[in-house]
């Protein structure tokens, strides 16, 4: 069981003489955000440096290939795609310190998947955690797997592993690093995001890290309820048939009810982290829509609600009971997931009523993400009304907002919740995390601070719109606690996100101010700057910062532009703009568009022109409100990017419709002033 101190831990490390980890113990202060590394595997000695197979398999040093140096390990004569070499680590990580593991893997021959794990057992009971997801390898290069580990619960057995997907081939492993960065202590003066937003109470999603040291400190001051991010579902309640384990959640309930947490249970029902048994018929085969197949399928999810949703009785208060079914690009608006597949809507009656049954105290939620998109809303829409009609017990629709800096505006957001007023139902925020990315090409190491900033006020502005509706929204629930942590790491692609209200020492954003009180959110957009002032009143419009350098070249027009709303003074007005297809699919296609001002005079607010000669429509637009008629286009500024200084810039995104060609617009012109285009 873990309970060194963590010099003692290092001083032990040290001495152990054939260890595979070398520990860098350095004097570093609280804050210094300087990385502790506390094992590094180089294989540069010639020796394997501790590591072992995970059961029969062969390690090697190798010289065939290598990352750093001349030398890798390297695993052969697997017998099983879960073999791959292993590391004891239970006396190198300690319990609540968030790891960074790292490690370079490129197969001897062919091509998998690898992914990186660790396995814990307590009380001889083996849990795996997956650090990193599947993610492709072959001969041809190193691949890096890099993730956060964070061990939530006191072990006998630690061990990072490295395994693949499918194949049994043998791969290299070189590099492997894990370090961390001391914590801070939680800021206890600063108010309680629980005591200002009372409206409704306010949760955070959690695995097992947000439970342990800082972070339940954390969790504790600030929220009302929790959600377990991942412990409740099938693939970790029901592994196999009629086997139900709580291993994962069990300890994640004690803490809350320990801790007067309310807890959301997420989910019952759900396409994704569903074990293939599930869909497996008596035969055997992937099960179709045939009756027999039907019937099993309901009974395994009647039998995995009736124990799953018993289990917790009364402690868990809501339900998702049945978690993303539409699907808007089907004509009909149902997800062809197999639930529906081989039962249709009946998944969704079943499972309504058996949880109904089973937890008449909860309320049961319909749970879906993008509910702002139009279509998807009016969808779903139309799903809980007929299904409210036939007396389905559905009590309330969980909108899960994932979303991000630039999108959806407030107008559709307000627009998704006025939708179901009239279906009298609760509504709840369940999975809310703005991302600080704007499209999948976008990577940062480091968040810029026009994004923080950016972020603040969509916080602050979407909490804004939640407390307007305090009679119909019953949550807000976060799907997070803080940067340190969060599903966006590695969704929809591997880079560092920044989506929550604290960072990822802990320390309270910008985007927390937004939320707890906006005037105090620091309009400067360089964080380095600390003393820049604080803002007393911030206006909706206040500057989002600059990105375009301000020597961006071309001003193609010397033209004062005729409109009112450029500054009156003296300056020049004149502007670059930046138009980007992100993404093309038969009809329809997503843009870009990022404004530079390239003029002396700061905007004070924006209309962009420009004509889609190919007859395209804009269909959603965020970032701005977009007006067309015909070819014309004119996008006007959102309430908050207005402002764009001098030498600054600012971007919306839209989809489109398109048919026969989508050819790029050749001509924009801003506040009336022709555009330069890079
Ligand atoms: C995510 C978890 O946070 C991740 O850890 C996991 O790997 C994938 O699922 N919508 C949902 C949640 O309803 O269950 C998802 O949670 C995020 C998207």
């Amino acid at each position: 069981m873990r309970a060194l101190p963590r010099l003692a831990i290092a001083a032990l490390l040290v001495a152990i003489p054939a260890a595979a980890v070398t520990v860098t113990v350095a004097a570093h202060a609280a804050d210094d955000p300087t990385p502790i590394t506390v094992l590094t595997s180089d294989f540069e000695d010639g020796t394997v440096q501790g590591w072992a197979g995970r059961s029969a398999e062969t390690l090697a040093h190798s010289t065939a290939q290598a990352h750093g140096g001349t030398g890798s390990l390297l695993v052969s004569g697997r017998t099983a795609a879960w073999q791959g070499p292993s590391l004891d680590v239970l006396n190198t990580f300690e319990k609540g310190t968030a790891y960074t593991i790292s490690v370079w893997v490129r197969m001897a021959s062919g091509s998998d998947n690898a992914r990186l794990s660790v396995e814990r057992r307590t009380g001889g009971v083996a849990a795996y955690d997956q650090v990193v997801g599947n993610t492709a390898v072959t001969s041809g290069s190193w691949v890096n797997l890099t993730g956060r580990y964070t061990l939530a619960s006191d072990v006998e057995f630690l061990r990072v592993y490295v395994e693949t997907s499918s194949t049994t081939g043998s791969f290299h492993i070189d590099d492997v690093t894990a370090s961390y960065v001391p914590a801070l202590p939680i800021q206890t003066g600063i108010p309680s995001v629980k005591d200002v937003v009372t409206e409704f109470p306010v949760g955070a999603a959690i695995t097992g890290a947000e439970i342990v040291t800082e972070h339940g400190q954390l969790l504790n001051k600030h929220f009302d309820s929790v959600t377990p991010g991942n412990a409740l579902k099938w693939d970790a309640t029901e592994p196999s048939e009629n086997t139900f384990t709580y291993a994962q959640a069990d300890p994640l309930m004690a803490y809350a009810k320990a801790n007067n947490l309310a807890v959301r249970g997420h989910t019952l029902v759900w396409h994704n982290q569903t074990p293939a048994w599930v869909f497996t018929g008596a035969d055997g085969q992937p099960m179709t829509a045939t009756a027999e197949d039907k019937e099993l399928l309901l009974a395994r999810l009647e039998n995995h609600i009736r124990n799953v949703a018993a289990h917790y009785g009364t402690d868990i208060g809501v339900w998702d009971v049945v978690n993303e079914v539409i699907d808007e690009s089907q004509s009909d608006g149902n997800r062809r997931s197999n639930w529906y597949n081989v039962t249709g809507l009946d998944y969704i009656r079943t499972a309504f009523r058996v949880a109904r049954e089973v937890a008449p105290h909860a309320k049961l939620c319909i749970n879906d993400y993008n509910t702002n998109v139009a279509a998807k809303r009016d969808f779903l829409f139309n799903l809980v009304s007929t299904l409210k009609a036939e007396g389905v017990p559905i009590d309330c629709v969980g909108h899960q907002m994932h979303i991000n800096v630039n999108w959806p505006t407030i107008a559709e957001t307000e627009s998704m919740l006025t939708k179901f007023i009239p279906l009298n139902i609760d509504q709840q925020i369940t999975e809310m995390d703005v991302s600080i990315y704007t499209s999948n090409s976008e990577n940062f190491t480091t968040p810029p601070a026009d994004r923080l900033l950016k972020q603040a006020y969509v916080y602050r502005d979407m909490f804004a719109l939640f407390r307007k509706y305090p009679g119909e929204i019953t949550s807000v629930t976060l799907w997070g606690l803080a940067d340190d942590n969060t599903w966006l790491d590695t969704f929809p692609v591997t880079r560092k996100d920044a989506p929550l209200l604290f960072d990822t020492r802990l320390q309270a954003k910008q985007a927390y101010w937004g939320v707890v009180d906006p005037s105090k959110i620091e309009t400067s957009p360089s964080p380095s700057s600390p003393s820049a002032s604080v803002s007393t009143s911030v206006s909706p419009s206040a500057s989002v910062s600059t990105s375009v350098s301000p020597s961006t070249s071309v001003s193609p027009s010397t033209s004062v532009s005729p409109s009112a709303s450029v500054s009156p003074s003296t300056g020049t007005s004149s502007c670059a703009v930046t138009y980007r297809v992100t993404g093309s699919w038969p009809g329809g296609f997503q843009g870009e568009v990022k404004i530079g001002n390239t003029g002396t005079n700061a905007l004070t607010g924006w209309n962009l022109n420009w004509s889609f000669t190919g007859g395209q429509k804009i269909t959603q637009l965020w970032g701005g409100t977009p007006a067309q008629t015909g070819t014309a286009v004119t996008v006007t500024n959102a309430s908050w990017n207005g402002n764009v200084p001098a030498g600054g810039s600012t971007t919306f995104g839209f989809l489109g419709s398109w048919t026969g060609t989508n050819p790029v617009p050749t001509a924009f012109t801003l506040n009336g002033t022709a555009c330069a285009i890079l």
